[in-house]
């Protein structure tokens, strides 16, 4: 089990790395200078993915050599003895990042067995940092981070995150049990950012019918330490397979599991 001091070392490096990896893919958005492949339909991957996730994976390596790795985009690494295992993803949002759009970030999280110790996500348009430590609460650029005081449906902003691999079904029944509550359905291309954005109360939730731990685990960290809900999305899942999550502001939970009805989504 690390110690205390190894959990402080990580928390630093999580966001020291988040941000040196936002910065190499803010430079290369800004000179477009990469080539673009498809893994399928809507699902980019870009030359700078596959670099910012061997800088994220070496700089992890000659800190924690320890520790095991799970990106979205490599091979990765199992961890040693009790040793936390880092998932990450180089570039949350790869369709905004390769279609010119300044809505992307990179995402860390720390987990040891069940539990996401650590979180940082970087958007380097906007230069902020999104951070939690489990047991210690969230920040936004080192400030306190709360999600909504949302009691309301019909106010809310609901962010349901899309992917080609759920099929039109699965998006379309949701987006209209959505709707039909009153709330605004909204979609910006990155489900690290769209939760991080429930973690900071810029919306009061998300709902995806099947999304990858390497897209939200440093974000739920986020959410529940900046006192929203997630529903339990960790427990006994391989952390590279997805499925359906949804997270709330404490007001507006029962009624968003009520309308989102992912109980009986079958993956
Ligand atoms: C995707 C985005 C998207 C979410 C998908 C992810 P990518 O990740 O986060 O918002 O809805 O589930 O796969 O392809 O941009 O890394
Ligand atoms: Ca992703």
């Amino acid at each position: 089990m690390p110690s205390p001091l190894n959990w402080r070392q990580r928390a630093l490096a999580a966001q020291a790395i988040a941000r040196e990896a936002g910065l190499m893919a803010n430079a290369r958005f800004h000179d477009r200078s990469f080539s673009i492949k498809f893994k399928g339909r809507q699902d980019f991957v870009t030359e700078v993915d596959v670099e910012v996730e061997k800088l994220i994976e070496r700089r992890m390596h000659e800190a924690f050599p320890e520790d095991g790795f799970v990106g979205e985009e490599g091979e990765g690494r199992a961890p040693k003895d009790g040793a936390p295992t880092w998932v990450i993803d180089p570039i949350d949002g790869t369709a905004n990042f390769a279609r010119g759009t300044p809505h992307y970030c990179v995402s860390i999280a720390c987990v040891l067995g069940q539990s996401i110790e650590i979180g940082a996500i970087y958007n380097p348009s906007l230069d902020e940092l999104f951070f939690a430590r489990k047991g210690e609460g969230a920040e936004l650029n080192g400030a306190a981070m709360h999600v909504s005081g949302a009691t309301d449906l019909s106010a809310c902003s609901i962010e349901v995150g899309w992917n080609a691999r759920g099929g039109a079904d699965h998006y379309l029944g949701l987006m209209r049990r959505i709707i039909e509550t009153g709330a605004s359905a909204a979609r910006g291309g990155s489900g690290a950012l769209g939760l991080a954005y429930v973690a900071a109360g810029r919306r009061d939730g998300y709902v995806e019918t099947i999304i990858h731990p390497w897209d939200c685990l440093a974000a739920l960290v986020m959410i529940t330490e900046a006192g929203g809900y997630v529903s339990d999305f960790l427990s006994g899942r391989d952390l590279r397979k997805g499925g359906p999550l949804i997270a709330a502001a404490p007001g507006v939970k029962d009624a968003l599991i009520k309308a989102a009805a992912l109980d009986g989504v079958v993956l």
